[in-house]
């Protein structure tokens, strides 16, 4: 086995202390320390530097867990990181390797490259390695992927995009823009928030839902209906959103930041009948049927950075103890842009 662990650090955790019924709070986790566990054949530890921040974090804390496993009690919190190889077992990684994936809120993680998803070895690159969690990591890649594939927006195009504040939304937006849309809309929280989605590439125009009358806003910027709606919040912004689709318009459903993912189940559209009497297209994203066209993604969304389309927002915390308190602001008002909590510095 090749290793470059430090034999007198612990590897320090948080641990899911109680299940969270409603909004999740800090007291839901409790602090551990545990031995720096050994990789078995086959198996790769890996130091962890950046845990990213995901609104799905809370999906995965219900007893159902949505998409992936619910995480039980006692379990370290599952997370999207950045951590470093310091010993392997598994001739897939290497010491040293920067590796991205699913992860724990723990100093210390095992994996193993045959298993169902694998951490994958970060290029050697020229942009800051958090990035790997943001613009080229699950944001950067949904919003890629929904606007070009999900809502498959083309020029001349009406496109309204909710969360634009957001890790996801804040990218999307240029991306509609890089596509030819004519006017992209971005909804955001309160006059500091749109006033900062109008600093954002490819936004053109911005609805402030905590203050404006969202229908109103919509006739006066959308005259003829929107044509494409990429919505990460569902709940009554959708109902809105639905009434003011063009015909034949396409709406893709993200995520529904409104419902604060408390439970799996939320309350469906109660205007879905526009869906049939404007012939609309109502789709849904999950970045893991994409799981083999990341790289693709990447590098056109490398290219548009390059070009200055695309705007990296990123805030950075320090410190593994800040962990629990993070999790709650993603459906509190965090700052705009992708939220990242840096563990450790890489070798
Ligand atoms: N399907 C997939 O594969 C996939 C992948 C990634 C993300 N997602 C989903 O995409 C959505 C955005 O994720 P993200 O990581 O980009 O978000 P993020 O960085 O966590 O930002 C979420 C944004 O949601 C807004 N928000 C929160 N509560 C809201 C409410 N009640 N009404 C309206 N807006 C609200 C906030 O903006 P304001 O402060 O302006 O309110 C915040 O900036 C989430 O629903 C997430 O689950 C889905």
């Amino acid at each position: 086995m090749s290793q470059a662990t430090d034999p007198a650090a612990v590897n320090r955790q948080w641990l899911l202390a109680e299940r969270p019924t409603a909004a999740v709070t800090p007291e839901h986790f409790r602090y551990h320390e545990a031995a720096i566990p050994e990789p078995a054949e086959g198996e790769v530890l890996v130091r962890t530097l950046y845990f990213g921040f995901d609104a799905s974090q809370r999906i995965w804390l219900t007893d159902d867990g949505g998409y992936m496993p619910s995480i039980q009690i006692g379990e370290p919190m599952r997370t999207m990181g950045i951590g470093q190889v310091v010993a392997t077992r598994d001739p897939a990684y290497s010491v040293g390797d920067l590796v991205e994936g699913f992860m724990s809120w723990q100093d210390y993680v095992l994996a193993r490259s045959d298993g169902p998803m694998p951490l994958r070895v970060l290029p050697k690159a020229d942009y800051p390695l958090s990035w790997n969690l943001g613009v080229f990591g699950v944001g950067g890649l949904t919003a890629y992927f929904g606007v070009v594939d999900g809502l498959k927006v083309k020029p001349g195009d009406t496109v309204v995009i909710s969360a634009a504040t957001g890790a996801t939304g804040s990218l999307a937006g240029g991306i509609a823009k890089a596509l030819g849309a004519k006017t992209v809309i971005g909804i955001a929280g309160g006059p500091d928030k749109s006033r900062w989605v109008l600093e954002q590439p490819g936004y053109d125009a911005v609805i402030d839902y905590k203050n404006d009358d969202i229908a109103e806003r919509l006739k006066e910027l959308c005259p003829n209906g929107v044509d494409a709606y990429f919505d990460n919040v569902g709940g009554d912004m959708l109902d809105t959103l639905l009434v003011h689709m063009a015909p034949l318009g396409r709406v893709l459903i993200c995520g529904a930041m409104s419902s604060g993912y408390t439970e799996v189940q939320v309350p469906g559209p109660k205007n879905y009948m526009q869906i049939c009497t404007k012939q609309l297209t109502m789709q849904g994203i999950l970045l893991f049927f994409y799981r083999d066209q990341l790289a693709d993604g990447a590098a056109q969304l490398a290219e548009w950075v390059a070009e200055g389309r695309l705007h990296v927002a990123e805030r950075i915390i320090d410190g593994f103890e800040n962990a629990p308190a993070l999790l709650p602001t993603m459906f509190s008002g965090k700052e705009p842009g992708k939220l990242l909590l840096r563990v450790a510095d890489q070798d």
